[in-house]
């Protein structure tokens, strides 16, 4: 594993293949894990969808299971595509199969949106009422966000030139035009990801080399590359990437 300077965007780990990626961020979750269940008594993550943490999730649903203290961990997701539960798209059934099926979480830890209102604002809205009961007093601030990164440069379901990019309030939008079908979904906005303790995103692949050298190295650019509007106001934000998807970096 390379580390690089953590420059204004963040802490920058670099392994060989997605397999040592998946592994590092799953020790690192059981050590942070520990650690805040033991100050806090529990453990806030916001998981992301899509397909690069799904090794991620076998490990902690797997080999890793043991070192977790379940009852105490609990589970929201970065963003959900618009879908019933159990369509092949949707995030909570990848988090469901690869990990949770394997493990004793009090149903009461899983925070999941859910996507059977009428209306996706109506959803959004709900989710959003249930991350600010779960925290009250205090604004949400989740103790992990994780994220995965789009070869367009979108995190979470953030595209590149959206409107939701703009949002200073709301903590949970819906977005009705996603250019990566599904076209609806709902996503965790840059107001609620920046109040998060850590953020973590996860870059595997040669296809993601371009999104991740402009996201990391390119001249600022908010409205067209969503990472650059990451900026933990208070946590800290670390990359995990492959040597493939790190193929395009200069630093
Ligand atoms: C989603 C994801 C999305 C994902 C990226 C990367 O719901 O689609 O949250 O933001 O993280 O598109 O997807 P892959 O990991 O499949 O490359």
């Amino acid at each position: 594993m390379r580390e690089r300077g953590s420059e204004m965007r963040g802490g920058l780990r670099i392994f060989p293949d997605k397999q040592s990626l998946s592994r590092a961020v799953a020790e690192a979750f059981v050590d942070s894990a520990d650690r805040l269940v033991s100050e806090r008594h529990r453990f806030s993550v916001a998981l992301a969808g899509g397909g690069t943490p799904r090794l991620l999730y076998q490990l902690l649903g797997g080999e890793l299971r043991k070192n977790i203290p379940w009852a105490h961990v609990h589970f929201f997701l970065s963003d959900e595509r618009y879908v019933p539960r159990d369509h092949p798209d949707s995030n909570y059934r990848l988090v469901r199969e690869a990990m949770l099926v394997h493990v004793a979480m009090p149903p009461e830890n899983l925070h999941f949106p859910r996507t059977d209102f009428e209306e996706p604002e109506a959803a959004a809205r709900h989710y959003e009422q249930s991350l600010a009961s779960f925290f009250a007093p205090v604004e949400p601030r989740l103790d992990w966000i994780l994220l995965g990164l789009g070869e367009d440069s979108h995190l979470a379901s953030l595209f590149p030139g959206s409107s939701a990019l703009d949002e200073t309030e709301r903590w949970v939008v819906a977005v009705k035009d996603s250019p990566k079908p599904p076209p609806v979904r709902l996503t965790m906005t840059l107001p609620l990801i920046n109040l998060a303790g850590e953020v973590h995103f996860l870059v595997s692949g040669r296809e993601k080399a371009e999104a991740l050298r402009s996201s990391r190295e390119g001249p600022p650019n908010p409205g067209q590359l969503p990472a650059h509007g990451v900026r933990p106001l208070e946590g800290a934000l670390s990359w995990w990437v492959d040597e493939s998807a790190a193929s395009g970096l200069k630093g």
